[in-house]
C-alpha cells in the first residue's frame, strides 16, 4: 500500500514525503518539478534510507494517472502540486486555475476511476478571508479572497466536499495550513524559492546570506503590539507530522475534516527578525515599507480541533524554525 505525493519534490511535500517513509508508509511522488528539482527527491531517499518512486508527470496529465495507479496500489492521495505565488497568480489567473483546479479535477477523475477514496489537501489559512475575528476557527465561514490563488483553494475545498457528499464512502481531509518556515533538521532539504522571495523567512535567509541588501518590513502601523503584521508560523516539520496523522484518519473515517495547522500563537514581522538575528548570530537589516497589498493585520490559528482529533499539535518554537531555516539557507545558499 502506497501513499500517492502530488508536488512530493516541493517544499512541504519532501519534508512529508521523510515523515510518511519514518511511519512506514510506501510513498510515490507525481511532480513535473516546475518549482523543485528532482535533487530533492534524491535527499528524501538519502534521509529515510528508503526508496520512493518518481512519476516526473504533470496533475493534468490524464494518461499518467493510468500508469502510477496501475503500477502501484495507492491507497490515499496527499495532494500538495499546486502554484502557490499569490502576485503571479493576479497576472496568470487562468493559469493559476488551470493547473490548481484543472489538475485537481483530473487527480479526483483518476481517483475514482480507480476506486482510491482517500484524499488530504493542501489549503490555506487564507480562506478565513479578511472579516473573521482571530484565532481562526474551521467552523467560520470561509471566502473573500482577494487573489486568484486563494480562491483556487476556496474552490477546491467546495469541490472536494461536493465530491465526497456525493460519494459518502470517500474521506476528504482539508488542512489549513499558516505559515510553515523552517527546514529538515539535516540542513539537507528546505524551501528553495525561484527568484526574489515574495514569503517574508526565505527574504529573511537571503538577506542574511547577503543575497539581497535588506528586508522590506510591510507596514509598521498596523493596530499590533510593534506596529507590524502578526502570523502563526510553523515549523514545516511540525506540518509534516500533521499529514501523517491526516492519513490515519482518513483510515478510519470517512467524510469531510477540516483542520487549521498552526501553532495558535501570533508573532510579528519583528519579533521573527529578532529571533532569526539571535538564531544565526548575524544582522538583518530593514526599512520599513508601505503595507502591502491585500495583507491582513493579524492572522493565527485555533489548533484546538487538530488537537482534539487528529492528536496534534506543533512541537517547535520560533526560535528552532529560525534555526533550522538558517542551517539549511546558509548550507545551501543556491538552493538543491
Ligand atoms: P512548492 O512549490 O515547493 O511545492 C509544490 C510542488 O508541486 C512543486 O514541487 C511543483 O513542482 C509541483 N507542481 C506544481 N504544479 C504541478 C503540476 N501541474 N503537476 C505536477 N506537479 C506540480 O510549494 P509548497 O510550499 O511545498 O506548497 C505545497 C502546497 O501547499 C501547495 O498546494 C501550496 O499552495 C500549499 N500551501 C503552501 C503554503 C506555504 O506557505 N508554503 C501555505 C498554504 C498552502
Ligand atoms: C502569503 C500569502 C498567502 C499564502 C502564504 C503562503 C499574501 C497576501 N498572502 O501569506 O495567501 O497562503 O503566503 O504562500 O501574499 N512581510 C514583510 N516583508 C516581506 C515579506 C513579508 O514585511 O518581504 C510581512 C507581510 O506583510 C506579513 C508577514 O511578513 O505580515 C508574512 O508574510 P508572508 O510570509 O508573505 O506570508 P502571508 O502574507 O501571511
Amino acid at each position: 500500500m502506497a501513499i500517492l505525493v502530488t508536488g512530493g519534490a516541493g517544499y512541504i511535500g519532501s519534508h512529508t514525503c521523510i515523515e510518511l517513509l519514518n511511519a512506514g508508509y510506501e510513498v510515490v511522488i507525481q511532480d513535473n518539478l516546475c518549482n523543485s528539482s528532482a535533487e530533492s527527491v534524491r535527499r528524501i531517499e538519502e534521509l529515510a534510507g528508503k526508496k520512493v518512486k518518481l512519476y516526473e508527470k504533470d496533475i493534468r496529465d490524464e494518461a499518467a494517472y493510468d500508469e502510477i495507479f496501475c503500477e502501484n496500489t495507492i491507497d490515499a492521495v496527499i495532494h500538495f502540486a499546486g502554484l502557490k505565488a499569490v502576485g503571479e497568480s493576479c497576472r496568470k489567473p487562468i493559469e493559476y486555475y488551470d493547473n490548481n483546479i484543472g489538475g485537481t479535477v483530473k487527480l479526483l477523475q483518476a481517483m475514482k476511476k480507480h476506486g482510491c477514496k482517500k484524499i488530504v489537501f493542501s489549503s490555506s489559512a487564507t480562506v478565513y478571508g479578511s472579516e473573521n475575528p482571530v484565532p481562526f476557527r474551521e467552523d467560520q465561514k470561509v471566502g473573500g479572497t482577494t487573489n486568484p490563488y486563494g480562491t483556487t483553494k476556496l474552490f477546491i475545498e467546495q469541490i472536494l466536499t461536493d465530491v465526497q457528499k456525493a460519494n459518502p464512502d470517500w474521506s476528504v481531509i482539508l488542512l489549513r495550513y499558516f505559515n510553515p518556515i523552517g527546514a529538515h533538521k539535516s540542513g539537507r532539504i528546505g524551501e528553495n524559492p525561484r527568484g526574489i522571495p515574495n514569503n517574508l523567512m526565505p527574504y529573511i535567509a537571503q538577506v542574511a546570506v547577503g543575497k539581497l541588501p535588506y528586508l522590506n518590513v510591510f507596514g509598521d502601523d498596523y493596530d499590533t503590539p510593534d506596529g507590524t503584521g502578526v502570523r502563526d508560523y510553523i515549523h514545516v516539520v511540525d506540518l509534516a507530522v500533521g499529514h501523517v496523522k491526516a492519513v490515519e484518519k482518513a483510515q478510519k473515517d470517512s467524510g469531510v475534516f477540516i483542520y487549521n495547522l498552526g501553532t495558535g500563537k501570533g508573532v510579528s514581522v519583528l519579533e521573527l527578525v529578532h529571533a532569526f538575528e539571535k538564531a544565526s548570530g548575524v544582522h538583518i537589516p530593514y526599512k520599513i515599507a508601505p503595507r502591502r497589498d491585500g495583507d491582513i493585520a493579524v492572522c493565527y490559528a485555533d489548533a484546538s480541533k487538530a488537537e482534539r482529533e487528529l492528536h496534534w499539535t506543533a512541537q517547535y518554537g520560533v526560535d528552532e524554525m529560525c534555526a533550522d531555516s538558517w542551517r539549511w539557507q546558509s548550507a545551501n545558499p543556491e538552493g538543491f
